[in-house]
């Protein structure tokens, strides 16, 4: 392999690609598209945005410290693109893209019916780190599409039809599993019975 050098560019790829509603303290909301998005903690339950301050989302965020994520589908690449790319400050995006906005539960924020995944999250603190500041948020609550949930309680978001983001293109997430946590030192027979129990589930959505 012949590698060349890219001096300190961030080439980590794909990455999620999320809209982001808001609420002002006046009760106005905005979406807006976020890529630099990332988990960081499982207890408490952390997430981490990076908002740039000229954002009217910034503002919106800065005032009421919360937010919520909204995961587009590929049904939603459009709607996606098009809140990455107008501002708030010109355009009622949310009545643009048609979006259903409904009331959270932990926060005053709305979400995005559409979205078949809602995170609402809670501003812990902001870190101005250059271009952007570092919005650190505990997550509140999620809401989850009963469809992608199966009998047995487990989240299948492989059929979300999620999409990722990767170097300025917007990708769709595949459907098949390579392989699951642990299945390299797992035993022989703790994967046969969870590929039988794979098959038995793909058996039971088709009824
Ligand atoms: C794919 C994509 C990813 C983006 N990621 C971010 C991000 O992580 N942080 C950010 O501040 N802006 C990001 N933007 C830009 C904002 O979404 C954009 O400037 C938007 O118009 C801001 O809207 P607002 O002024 O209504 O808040 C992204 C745009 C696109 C298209």
């Amino acid at each position: 392999m012949t590698k060349n050098i890219f001096k300190g560019s961030i080439v980590l790829n794909p990455v999620p690609v999320v809209m982001v509603t808001s609420r002002n303290n006046e009760g106005k909301t905005n979406v807006f598209t976020v890529a630099w998005i990332g988990t960081i903690c499982t207890k408490p339950p952390l997430l981490s945005i990076s908002i740039r301050p000229e954002r009217l989302s910034y503002e919106y965020i800065k005032e009421s410290m919360e937010f919520t994520i909204n995961l587009p589908t590929k049904k939603l690449t459009r709607e996606t693109d098009f809140c990455g790319v107008r501002s708030g400050r010109k355009i009622d995006k949310i009545a643009e893209m048609n979006f259903t906005m409904k009331a959270g539960k932990k926060v005053k924020s709305p979400y995005i019916e559409e979205c078949p995944i809602n995170i609402e999250c809670k501003v812990k603190s902001i870190i101005p780190l250059g271009t952007h500041d570092l919005f650190i948020a505990e997550v509140l609550c999620s809401h989850i599409d009963k469809k992608l949930i199966d009998e047995n309680g487990k989240i299948h978001f492989e059929w979300a039809n999620l999409i990722t983001y990767s170097h300025g293109e917007y990708f769709s997430v595949p459907k098949i599993s390579i392989g699951s946590f642990g299945y390299s030192v797992a035993k022989k027979t703790t994967i046969e019975r969870k590929k039988i129990r794979k098959k038995l589930v793909k058996v039971d959505k088709k009824k």
